[in-house]
This record gives structure tokens, C-alpha cells and sequence, in this order.
């Protein structure tokens, strides 16, 4: 018998948000729990693991017990747990994991281990209000993840069931950002704040940064050669080697109005890249007799302003559905890990105690 009906609690803490969530019928949304630790990490300019893995330590419970108690339902009312066990830092990973398997035996529960790049594409079909409509997902889609760690395009045939088309083969465009703002001395964390920078620039106003295609079919990204252009735009010429580079000038040298056209240029050329491979993915699945019903965006640059803009428009002028996340779930959640693991519910597909941490994703 087809089990339809799922209240999961999930948990995730595979970087820096610890985080816990119950999800209804792998749709709606109850509870939405995220503890982040950027003031931890601020002062070093990005995670650092052990500090996360301490932090884990101790948000996990409080924010396990806000997610119940948010949801108003109760441990005993749950029918699973779900926990992010790949990918992520692995000093991290264990903190979730181990409190999911805790609750899981404890509480006589199943317990779901669910891939965090997967979960981020299944954000966009969450929904916060059960009141309103939530039509059942259409497949094939295009699947889109912009994080922290990856740049990928997917043909997804179903919640669980993807492979992928293109991947980034240096920086992730979250990782560009956020080294885009220490050469634009932003601030931290930097993608949200080299967005709302570039939001008050002109980008008509600065020479345009380079987008790299990679030849005429690749559906991969690179993001390094953009970084370095931002670089030497920022700093002038580079002079000596390694450690002993210098350079010319420093973002201290720019004035507000140069940085914020600067952050728009790096933004064009950031978005402009994904823009143009989601085109050439379609234009290929077309010619295959496999056009795609809807473009599925997730992960963390998916509340970029710019990015959430342009994918609209590009679905209108491709005549594809875009779903985006919700901006409560673009960057890393738990509830995203609960919607995509009442999946495996439904087929009683569950995991054991043995449940491992994986540092990468097989997606
Ligand atoms: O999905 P996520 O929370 O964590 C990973 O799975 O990696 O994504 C985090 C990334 C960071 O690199 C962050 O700078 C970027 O998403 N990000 C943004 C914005 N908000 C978060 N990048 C550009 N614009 C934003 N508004
Ligand atoms: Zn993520």
C-alpha cells in the first residue's frame, strides 16, 4: 500500500546553518528553524570548520525544539526523520546525522539520509501556506543549483531522480561571489552583500567583465577566469609572485559609486553566464525531443535579485514555468531535506543507523 500523507522532521547542518524543520506531505512547510553562525565566522572571512562543528554542538537541540514546537505537533506525531548526510564539511555533517539517529531509534522512527544538492532543487516546490493551491510538480524539468559548492544544470525526470548536464569546473558562483567580495572589501557574507552593491551600480558605466562559454556546446561554468578579471580590474597590475605579489592599488583606493558599478559588471557577467547556458541546455533538449516543462531553481545564489529577474524573463520568453524558492528556502534549510525525503517515505525506502557522512555529492 501507496502511503500518501508524511510529517517528517528533517535536520541539516552540513556548513554553517544549523537547521530543523517538519514538513507536511512532502509540500508544506510547518516549521523552518535556521541558526546561522556568520557572526562566528565573519572575523576570518569564511567557515571555519571546527568553529562550525562546535557551533552544531550547540544549536542543534533548542533548534530541534523550536521546529516541534513551531509546527505544534508533537515527537510521537512524526513519521520520520530526515537528516542531510551528504555532501557538506564532515565535522558538521556528524552533528545532524547523530542527533537524527538519536531521534530515529529512540523514537522507533525511520530514518531518511538525503543528498543536501538534491534537496536544494526540490526547494522551489515547497510551499508556506497549505490554504493556497500546490499542484503536483510537473516532470521533465531543467534543474538549476547555484550554492556555496556548486553550479550545476540537470534534466530532472522526478523529485528523486536527475542527472546532470553541466557543472562548474573551478568556483561555484556562491564561492565567486563571496570572493568577489573581499576584492570589493564588501563585507560578510559576501554574496547577499555584492548583490545589493551591484543593485545601486551601472553597468553601463564600467568596461563589461568576460562570461566564459567553454566552446560552442559545453553546458559547464567557469567561474575563475571572471574572479581574476575582478581582480586586476579592482588592484591594476600584479607584480613578483606567490606571496609576494603586489599590486597597484587596493578597493580602499575606489570610491563607493566605482565599487557598486564594479559589483554590477561582476553581476552581469555572473548571471549573464548561467543565462546563456540555461538557453543553450534548452535549445539541446529541444533538438532531443526533450523540451523541459518548467526551469526548477535552488541553492543559496537562487535569492540573488539579478538572477531571480532574469530566469523570470527568460521563462517568458521561452514559454517555460519558472519556480523559484521561496526566498525563506534558498539558502540552506531543513525543510528542503523534509519535502524531498517524504519521496523516499511513500516507497518505505529507508536508511539504516549505519547511515554515513559523505563530503561530496554523487549528484
Ligand atoms: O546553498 P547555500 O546556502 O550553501 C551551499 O550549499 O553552498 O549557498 C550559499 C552561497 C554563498 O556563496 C552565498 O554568498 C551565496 O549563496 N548567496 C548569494 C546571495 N545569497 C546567498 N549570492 C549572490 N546573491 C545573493 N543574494
Ligand atoms: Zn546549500
Amino acid at each position: 500500500m501507496t502511503v500518501k500523507h508524511s510529517l517528517i522532521l528533517a535536520l541539516e547542518s552540513s556548513c554553517d546553518e544549523t537547521a530543523a524543520s517538519v514538513v507536511k506531505d512532502g509540500r508544506v512547510i510547518l516549521s523552518n528553524v535556521i541558526a546561522t553562525q556568520h557572526d562566528l565566522h565573519e572575523q576570518y572571512g569564511g567557515v571555519v570548520p571546527e568553529i562550525a562543528s562546535r557551533a552544531h554542538i550547540e544549536k542543534i537541540l533548542p533548534v530541534i525544539d523550536q521546529a516541534i514546537k513551531q509546527a505544534s505537533v508533537t515527537f510521537d506525531d512524526l513519521d520520520a526523520i530526515a537528516v542531510g548526510n551528504r555532501p557538506g564539511l564532515i565535522g558538521s555533517l556528524l552533528i545532524a546525522v547523530s542527533a537524527a539517529k538519536s531521534l530515529a531509534w529512540s523514537l522507533g522512527k525511520p530514518l531518511i539520509g538525503v543528498d543536501h544538492v538534491q534537496a536544494h532543487l526540490y526547494a522551489a516546490d515547497l510551499v508556506m501556506d497549505a490554504n493556497l493551491p500546490w499542484p503536483e510538480p510537473v516532470y521533465p524539468a531543467l534543474g538549476l543549483v547555484v550554492s556555496g559548492g556548486h553550479t550545476c544544470l540537470y534534466d530532472v525526470t522526478g523529485a528523486l531522480h536527475m542527472s546532470r548536464m553541466g557543472r562548474t569546473i573551478d568556483d561555484a558562483i556562491g564561492e565567486a561571489y563571496d570572493k568577489a567580495a573581499v576584492i570589493l572589501d564588501a563585507g560578510y557574507p559576501g554574496g547577499p552583500l555584492v548583490d545589493k552593491l551591484a543593485q545601486s551600480g551601472d553597468v553601463t558605466a564600467v568596461a563589461p567583465l568576460p562570461i566564459s562559454m567553454l566552446g560552442k556546446t559545453s553546458l559547464d561554468f567557469s567561474y575563475s577566469g571572471l574572479k581574476t578579471a575582478l581582480l586586476y580590474r579592482v588592484r591594476g597590475k600584479p607584480t613578483g609572485k606567490g606571496k609576494q605579489v603586489k599590486f597597484e592599488y587596493s578597493a580602499k583606493d575606489l570610491s563607493q559609486t566605482d565599487k557598486a558599478n564594479l559589483a554590477a559588471a561582476f553581476q552581469a557577467a555572473a548571471i549573464g553566464a548561467i543565462n546563456k547556458k540555461i538557453h543553450r541546455a534548452l535549445d539541446q533538449l529541444d533538438e532531443q525531443g526533450k523540451m523541459p516543462k518548467r526551469l526548477l531553481v535552488g541553492g543559496g545564489v537562487s535569492a540573488n535579485s539579478q538572477l531571480r529577474k532574469q530566469m523570470l524573463a527568460l521563462g517568458q520568453e521561452r514559454g517555460l514555468k519558472v519556480c523559484l524558492p521561496p526566498m525563506s528556502v534558498c539558502l540552506d534549510n531543513a525543510a528542503m531535506l523534509g519535502g524531498l525525503a517524504h519521496h523516499r517515505f511513500i516507497t518505505s525506502d529507508f536508511d539504516d543507523l549505519n547511515l554515513p557522512v559523505i563530503a561530496t555529492s554523487s549528484m
